[in-house]
């Protein structure tokens, strides 16, 4: 039998297209995410803006070589020039007459947040229906610099995302004692989850719990408190069908010493890259069941599926 992802590959949503410190003012790059071609530059206001690739003259991409001028962006084969947030043609510097037709490129809807910059996507074109949140944990100070994790991942976001609603795998794959409590609710596009967990330490059990939030598949925010509150920022974005680019960033609560809050983010990351090795072979070779066979030690993978559909065209999920 053959495997098969009955999953339309490109969810509805806000998608991570670069950190806000990778883009600075005037600088232009050429990107490939959800299936597009596109181009992502910061103008002198400080805007970003995000454009389908393509000049709709002859062809050429304008994440190579296109200069911004202002708040426009001119193509480098033959200088026209575009309003970046219309994307309509305002300049065409050798023509007598502006071309009849008005050639305009796409735009896509972007926003900054969490040092991050997403744009959004909608399968039907309609724009946002909500916002990715700031965390204030991670803009109030006492947090450290994130250290982040680039992962490639062959599956689609769905199927990665469902293991945070997932007890059972903890305790196959991850090799945790027992199968952890969880619940998860859906609050609208937010999916919100939680798990208790004792920690053991040298001055003993310590009770702590992680928080999960979901918005989508494109943005999470867990934190994990207990023995040293750590915030993890996690985007997900589709490059091309089933294949994912995974970001993860941890942050550390500050405890006045550099060296165990470094000790601390590096045990995080050792961890987590350990867990996505684990998981990487089931994400990359299973099948996707809409109607799966469940037992009560599920968790909330019903209610994951449930809040999940919203993501696609009405009627894609059965
Ligand atoms: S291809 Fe862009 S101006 Fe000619
Ligand atoms: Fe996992």
């Amino acid at each position: 039998m053959k495997r098969l992802i009955d999953l339309p590959p490109h969810p509805n949503g806000w998608f991570r297209v670069c950190e806000s410190d990778e883009l600075t003012v005037g600088q232009v790059e050429p990107k490939h995410y959800m299936g597009h071609d596109l181009v992502l530059f910061r103008t002198e206001s400080g805007k970003v803006r995000v454009l389908d690739a393509f000049c709709p003259h002859l062809g050429a991409h304008l994440g190579h070589g296109g200069k911004v001028e202002g708040e426009d962006i001119r193509c480098p084969f033959h200088a026209w020039k575009f309003d970046s947030e219309t994307g309509e043609l305002n300049e065409v510097p050798y023509a007598k007459k502006m071309p009849p037709k008005k050639a305009c490129i796409n735009t896509w809807p972007v926003c900054e947040v969490n040092g991050i910059v997403f744009v959004w996507y909608d399968s039907e074109g309609r724009p946002p229906s909500w916002d990715i949140p700031e965390v204030p944990e991670i803009n109030s100070g006492e947090y450290t610099d994130p250290i982040k994790k680039t992962f490639v991942i062959k599956a689609h976001p769905q199927e990665m995302a469902e293991n945070l609603v997932d007890p059972a795998h903890f305790k196959y794959i991850h090799g945790n004692d027992t199968v952890p409590p969880a619940e998860a609710e859906a609050d609208g596009h937010i999916l919100k989850g939680k798990i208790d967990l004792t920690y053991t330490t040298p001055r003993g059990d310590v009770e702590g719990y992680v928080d999960v939030s979901a918005y989508g598949f494109g943005f999470g925010r867990t934190l994990f408190t207990g023995v040293v509150d750590t915030i993890v920022v996690i985007t997900g974005t589709v490059v091309e069908d089933f294949k994912q680019e995974v970001v993860i960033r941890f942050y550390v609560k500050k405890m006045g010493d550099e060296g165990a809050e470094q000790a601390v983010a590096q045990a995080f990351t050792d961890e987590v890259s350990k867990q996505f090795l684990e998981d990487q072979p089931i994400w990359e070779n299973k099948t996707y069941w809409h109607k799966p066979q469940l037992c009560d030690g599920d968790g909330s993978i019903a209610v994951f599926r449930r809040w999940s559909k919203q993501f696609y065209p009405e009627g894609s999920l059965q």
